[in-house]
């Protein structure tokens, strides 16, 4: 396979090799998922959709492709967010979404989407696995590949500033624009894991728990994860204004009122 060639010689893939194995949910096990990212005939996905739309803007205004989404604190619904955010970006454009899961503690993506599997990140960055393109797979869209990671990793930090994960950065980066890489983060506040791993991104959502995050914890936030690229806030639970069903709404008309904001 000429991928293969160009691995052997050292220069990354600019696409994904063929054979992903498909997943796919059925319209009931999305919906008790909370995954309504894939149906644009559900009401709730509605809130994602603009939010798609906002990031795709952005995305071809800046030339980006690594994103990542956090929040201060924890539960505040960064997995609930990218994985809806990922299936409704990969049902409109042409681009290939690959959802990481690099949440290495607390890995959660697998478990939220019902999915078992059998290798995940964490064994190719612990040297059990030789290619990381071995843990993907395909859910209900060729278009949307996850890259999963198992909960309860202790040793994050390590893990990330390792060579194996530079190497799998520079893989996802070396992607033709063809690819978005959607990246579930950690909390900022839990340890340093959110801020050491954006600075192989190119810019972040800031997940707000409506009610729960406050003021002070977004400012800390931003000046924490400086000189990274906040996109924008984005309000989760939020009753009133523009909501959806499930109290997901936006700060500002389209959710991204940070837009361009530098901590
Ligand atoms: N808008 C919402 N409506 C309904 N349930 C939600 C909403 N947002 C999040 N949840 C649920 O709340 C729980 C926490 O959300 P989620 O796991 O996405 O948060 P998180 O920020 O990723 O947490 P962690 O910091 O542990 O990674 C999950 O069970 C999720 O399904
Ligand atoms: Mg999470």
């Amino acid at each position: 396979m000429a991928d293969m060639d160009s691995r052997a010689h050292g220069s990354s893939y600019t696409f994904l090799p063929g054979g992903i194995p498909a997943v796919e949910l059925s319209a009931e096990e999305l919906k008790d998922r909370l995954i309504v990212g894939f149906d644009s005939a559900d009401g709730r996905s509605r809130a994602f959709n603009l939010l798609r739309t906002q990031v795709t803007k952005l995305i071809d205004a800046h030339g980006w492709k690594m994103l990542g989404v956090t929040s201060a604190t924890p539960a505040a619904g960064k997995s609930f967010t990218s994985i809806n955010l990922a299936a409704a970006l990969s049902r409109a454009g042409s681009r290939t979404v690959i959802l990481c899961d690099l949440d290495m503690r607390r890995g959660s993506v697998i478990k939220q989407m019902g999915v078992e599997v059998k290798v995940t990140l964490d064994d190719y960055l612990h040297g059990k696995r030789d290619d990381w393109r071995e843990a993907l797979f395909r859910v209900n869209n060729d278009r949307l590949v996850v890259l999963p990671t198992r909960a309860g990793l202790r040793d994050s930090s390590e893990m990330l500033t390792s060579a194996r994960f530079g190497t799998l950065m520079a893989d996802l980066r070396a992607l033709s624009r063809d690819y978005i890489v959607l990246c579930d983060l950690p909390p900022v506040f839990a340890n340093d894991d959110a801020m050491l791993t954006m600075s192989h991104l190119d810019a972040y959502l800031l997940i707000v728990d409506h009610g729960r995050t406050t003021a002070r914890q977004i400012d800390e936030s931003l000046a924490l994860m400086a000189p990274a690229q906040c996109i924008g806030t984005v309000l989760n639970r939020y009753q009133g204004g523009l909501a959806d069903a499930y109290g997901y709404g936006y700060g500002d008309t389209y959710g991204l009122k940070d837009y361009g904001a530098q901590a």
